[in-house]
C-alpha cells in the first residue's frame, strides 16, 4: 500500500487525477442527497401555504425590500432564542419563494412576529414608526394605506408556486381573488376561505378601513401570520 502511495507522491499527475476523483466522491455523497429535498426538510405540522391576501403582503415586502433591513430567521443561540423565541425550523419557510432569511438586521428579527403586536400598532408603525417607536430609523410606508392591494392575479402567483412544490390546491387557485376579500372583509362570506386554510388563519380587517383592501391589509396579513403556523406548546423536537 505504501508502495504504491510513493508513486502517487512523486508523479504529480496521476496525484492530481487521484485526488479530483477522491474530492468527486466526496462532493457527491453530500450533494445528491440534497436532490431529494423532501427527505431533508422534517415535515412539522401546522404549516400551510399562505392565503392569498398573506401571499400579495409578501409581495409587498419584497418589493419594499424590508429584508434588507430585517431577517427572518431565529438562529439557535441562547440569546436569540431569549429574545424571539423558538429557532426557526427549516419547515417553517419550506413555502417561501424566495425565501426570506435574509442577512441583514438593521431592524429585529421578524420570524416570529405574529401576533406580538395589534393591527393597529402596525398601522402607525408602518404609517409613521416614529409615532409608535420614537427612536426607530424605519422608512415611513404611508402610501401603503392609500393603495389597493394587487389581488386581481394572485392566482396566477399561486400557480407558479405550485410549480415549485406549493401544494396549492385547484380550488384554492381558482377562488384567490374571492378569498383574498373575504379575509379582509369578515363580513363577507368566509366560509370557503376558512375550508382552504384551516390553521391560523386571520380574518379581519387588518387596516382599520372595511371599504377598501389595501396595501396595509395585506401586508399587515403577512405580517400576522408569521411563526403562528406551528404550535410550539405542543412541538416535540425530533431527537
Ligand atoms: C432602513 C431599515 C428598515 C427597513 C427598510 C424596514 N425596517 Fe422595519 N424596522 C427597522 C428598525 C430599525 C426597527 C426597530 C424600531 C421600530 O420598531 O421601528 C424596525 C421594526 C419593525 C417591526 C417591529 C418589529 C418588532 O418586533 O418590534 C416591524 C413589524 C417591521 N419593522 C416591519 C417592516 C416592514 C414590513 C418593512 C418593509 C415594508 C420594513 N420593516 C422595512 C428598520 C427597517
Amino acid at each position: 500500500m505504501l508502495k504504491h502511495h510513493g508513486k502517487l507522491e512523486r508523479n504529480s499527475f496521476l496525484l492530481l487525477v487521484v485526488m479530483i476523483v477522491v474530492v468527486s466522491i466526496g462532493g457527491l455523497v453530500e450533494i445528491v442527497p440534497l436532490f431529494r429535498v423532501e427527505t431533508t426538510i422534517e415535515k412539522v405540522e401546522g404549516m400551510r401555504p399562505y392565503t392569498p391576501l398573506e401571499l400579495a403582503g409578501q409581495k409587498i415586502y419584497i418589493r419594499e425590500g424590508c429584508y434588507g433591513c430585517h431577517s427572518q430567521q431565529i438562529r439557535t443561540l441562547r440569546d436569540e432564542v431569549e429574545r424571539y423565541g423558538h429557532y426557526s425550523l427549516a419547515a417553517e419557510s419550506m413555502y417561501d419563494h424566495p425565501f426570506q432569511w435574509g442577512s441583514k438586521r438593521t431592524g429585529p428579527d421578524l420570524a416570529r412576529v405574529g401576533g406580538k403586536y395589534s393591527d393597529d400598532w402596525h398601522v402607525e408603525h408602518m404609517i409613521e414608526p416614529r409615532s409608535v417607536v420614537p427612536e426607530s430609523i424605519m422608512p415611513n410606508y404611508k402610501f401603503m394605506a392609500k393603495r389597493g392591494a394587487d389581488i386581481q392575479n394572485i392566482g396566477k402567483d399561486m400557480k407558479a408556486l405550485r410549480l415549485t412544490g406549493v401544494p396549492y390546491t385547484d380550488e384554492m387557485i381558482k377562488n384567490a381573488y374571492e378569498d383574498a376579500m373575504a379575509q379582509a372583509n369578515p363580513e363577507m362570506d368566509t366560509e370557503g376561505l376558512e375550508s382552504r386554510y384551516d390553521n391560523a388563519l386571520n380574518i379581519r380587517v387588518f387596516d382599520g378601513e372595511p371599504n377598501v383592501t389595501t396595501e396595509l391589509d395585506a401586508l399587515i396579513a403577512y405580517l400576522q401570520v408569521l411563526g403562528t403556523m406551528v404550535d410550539f406548546s405542543t412541538y416535540l423536537e425530533a431527537e
